[in-house]
């Protein structure tokens, strides 16, 4: 089975009745990246409030620095970012380190396919086996150089760029990683750059470029720019919504253990992250606001078995909108009254680790029944058995199969051992913690 190997940290979850209380969640890591990353490169000066600090985030900031970027950590937890010095990045003294992160890896790579130096990324074992021919080859045709193991197909890159020409892409897998990519090169280029993708996977760079004057044409085909085109952030602060992503493994959790009630402030609700919930019912928003083409607010999060009387049905153009959320869903799955069967999402393998293999070894550990097949998997639900605890479940280095292992434990018969922890540094520090600060037991 791919994935890290098992890799430091230890938890022991024992199981719960319900969860209770209000959690202010860490920021939203794809906006965080996104947020440092079009603040460097845009003309003013900004402040980010919320930012996640989890490692995938700050290897983003580092590899911004690396190239010469002005970001000050400030004692009040704002992040504030100048003007880069002489108006354009400089090549790093050395190679960037992307540690485990494919969203740094990649949008990494589309700004410095338009810059005259040469960079090289790189990435922990894990990122050292994820597919880079989706960038490197699109990369290619815009006429930067990209050299790296297996023909540009992995890590680490090594790219050489310039100013490239515009592109008209039609990606196999909707991927926002790919499409946000090839707009950053098109800041660089001249002509037109069209990215098409099979379904519509998130917008968060399509919003944030548009909120700092970038025309974009979006359809339900595809996104397209004119290059050369300059971010011109507003110089207001900007708030970075709480993370989606980490609210799932709270809102599964609640639909577990009935009776729960949470509430979750500041939430961001950009409708192309929002697919768990309309998979998971019993939440309402509340407070609802926009900033920065971003929608945010309170979700109120209950528990109650109703919830489970069906099994789950995850396909097609939903897949994008939870693409992340699918190893906790699974989880709801295992507790969900039928079979459940998830096709179209095969990307799933490409993840941190193979998540169709890692997430089926953890329900199996779980004594739940499940069929792995190429694009998804076949689970068994019983709404009225708990999970079987007294087992131990190891991460394989992917931070959200710890998570979703700590959420499954709470609905066991006996507590639950997980490993390799270490890795949800990556994106929520201070998970347990978060988790324990609302369990009833
Ligand atoms: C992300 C895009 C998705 C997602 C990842 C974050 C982003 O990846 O799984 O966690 O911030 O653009 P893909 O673009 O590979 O689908």
């Amino acid at each position: 089975m791919s994935g890290r190997s098992s890799g430091p940290g230890r938890w022991t979850v024992r199981p719960a009745q319900r969860l209770r209380g209000e959690l202010v969640l860490p920021g939203d890591k794809s906006i965080s990246h996104r947020a440092l990353l079009f603040s460097a490169l845009s003309s003013g000066e900004q402040l980010l409030g919320g930012l996640s600090r989890g490692e995938d985030v700050l290897a983003t900031l580092a590899a911004l620095r690396a190239w010469g970027a002005d970001i000050e950590e400030r004692p009040d937890g704002l992040v504030r970012v100048g003007e880069l010095p002489g108006g354009r990045l400089r090549e790093a003294s050395s190679i960037i380190d992307c540690g485990n992160s494919g969203t740094s890896m990649r949008l990494l790579a589309g700004v410095a396919a338009g810059q005259p130096f040469e960079t090289t990324l790189t990435g922990d074992e894990s990122l050292r086996r994820r597919p880079m021919a989706r960038v490197s080859v699109p990369l290619r045709a815009m006429g930067a150089t990209v050299d790296g193991r297996e023909e540009g197909r992995l890590a680490p890159l090594q790219i050489r760029g310039g100013t490239l020409r515009g592109i008209s892409h039609r990606s196999e897998i909707a991927s926002a990683q790919v499409k946000s990519c090839l707009l950053l090169a098109g800041l660089f280029a001249e002509g037109r750059v069209e990215v098409r993708e099979p379904s519509r996977s998130r917008d968060h760079t399509e919003r944030m470029f548009q909120a700092a004057g970038i025309t974009l044409d979006v359809s339900d085909e595809g996104v397209a720019m004119e290059g050369g085109q300059q971010l011109s952030l507003p110089s207001e602060r900007i708030d970075v919504p709480t993370d989606l992503s980490a609210a799932a493994f709270f809102v599964v959790a609640s639909a577990i253990l009935d009776d729960s009630a949470l509430e979750l402030p500041r939430l961001g609700f950009n409708p192309t992250r929002t697919g768990f919930l309309d998979v998971v019912g019993g939440t309402e928003r509340s407070d609802l606001r926009t900033q920065l083409g971003e929608p945010r607010g309170i979700l109120h999060v209950r528990g109650e078995s109703d919830l489970r009387r069906q099994p789950l049905k995850l396909s097609g153009s939903l897949i994008p909108r939870l693409i992340d959320e699918i190893p906790v869903l699974c989880v709801l799955a295992a507790r969900c009254e039928g079979v459940t069967v998830i096709c179209d999402a095969e990307d799933l393998r490409a993840k941190e680790s193979d998540r169709i293999a890692t997430t089926a070894a953890m329900l199996r550990a779980f004594g739940v029944s499940v069929e792995e097949r190429p694009d998804g998997m076949r689970i068994e639900g019983r709404a009225d058995r708990p999970l079987r605890g007294g087992c131990s479940i190891d991460s394989h280095g992917d931070h959200r199969i710890a998570m979703a292992a700590a959420v499954g434990a709470l609905a066991a018969d006996a507590p639950v051992e997980v490993t390799g922890t270490a890795a949800v540094e990556t994106s929520f520090p201070g998970f347990l913690e978060t988790l324990e600060s609302c369990v009833e037991r």
